[in-house]
């Protein structure tokens, strides 16, 4: 059984008398102890994904399971607790995943709360993180890079099924970058915790097992052990990627021609 199925998810944002459609019949599956790279340009609909794969946004149309479990049929409170057990969130911005006026070790037992508390748990993380020694400074007064390490710290507190970060290495070195890859992997080998990770930066997604590319709203693209696929969505649509537009310009038309196990797309001269 996957940990993550998306079902048709669709994402419609109102701001003020204009919608804006952020994702559209977005299907995706993923399964026990994968480690996901969510790529995109900006505006994609990345955050929106893990948004919504959080819970703390329910789609605007569509269907979406956490181990089996319906997110959509779960009441406010049944959400709040399962978001709660098992679900590891680090939000784009470091600050927002933090209490501010409590210290790291703090932040790291009120994730915990939710279960059993763990207080080797949480040494080792923070000193996998590189914070065994950040005392008690409040998390507010920390830098951003140390926020994030932090914030990678809670979100792994209550070893999760899903963990979920958006970016979390924009504001790190090469080095601490690569640790907080390590220990993203080492929760999914040792706890089998799935993670979705969203970044732009490619020593993390080299990293991670698969690559699912959002564009425009739909996954375009996948990628497993190195190898680019596009994805067949609903109905058929393929998105031709950017590097093969000045081949087959958006707008253009194109000759299909069947092949033994495919077809080939091929520019009509118009
Ligand atoms: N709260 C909101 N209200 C209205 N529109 C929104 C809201 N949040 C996001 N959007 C719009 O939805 C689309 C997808 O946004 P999203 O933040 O998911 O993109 P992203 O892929 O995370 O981009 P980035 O790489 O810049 O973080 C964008 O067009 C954005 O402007
Ligand atoms: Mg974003």
């Amino acid at each position: 059984m996957s940990v993550v199925r998306c079902d048709g998810i669709v994402q419609i944002y109102k701001a003020q008398d204009v919608e804006v459609v952020a994702l559209r019949d977005v299907d995706l599956m993923i399964d026990e102890g994968e480690t996901v790279a969510l790529l995109g340009p900006s505006g994609a609909g990345k955050s929106t994904l893990l948004w919504l794969l959080a819970g703390l946004l329910r789609p605007s149309a569509g269907r979406l399971w956490l181990d089996g479990t319906d997110l959509g049929r779960l009441g406010q409170r049944r959400l709040d607790r399962l978001r709660a057990a098992r679900i590891g969130v680090m939000l784009q911005n470091p600050a927002r995943n933090l209490i501010g006026y409590l210290s790291a070790a703090q932040n790291v037992a009120f994730a915990q709360r939710a279960v059993r508390r763990d207080r080797r748990r949480a040494r080792d993380l923070l000193a996998r993180v590189g914070l065994g020694e950040a005392g008690d400074r409040p998390a507010g007064r920390m830098s951003g890079g140390e926020q994030q390490r932090l914030a990678l710290a809670v979100a792994l507190a209550n070893k999760p099924r899903l963990l979920l970060a958006d970016e979390p290495t924009s504001q790190l070195d090469d080095g601490t970058g690569r640790a907080v890859v390590e220990l993203i992997k080492r929760a999914a080998a040792l706890d089998g915790t799935t993670a979705v990770v969203v970044t732009h930066d490619t020593t993390v997604s080299e990293a991670l097992s698969r690559t699912v590319t959002i564009r425009d709203g739909r996954v375009g693209a996948e990628g497993r052990r190195g190898e680019d696929f596009v994805v067949v969505g609903r109905e058929g649509a393929v998105q031709v990627p950017p590097e093969y537009h000045h081949l087959l310009p958006p707008g253009s038309m194109a000759r299909i021609e069947p092949l033994e196990d495919g077809i080939a797309l091929r520019r009509a001269e118009s």
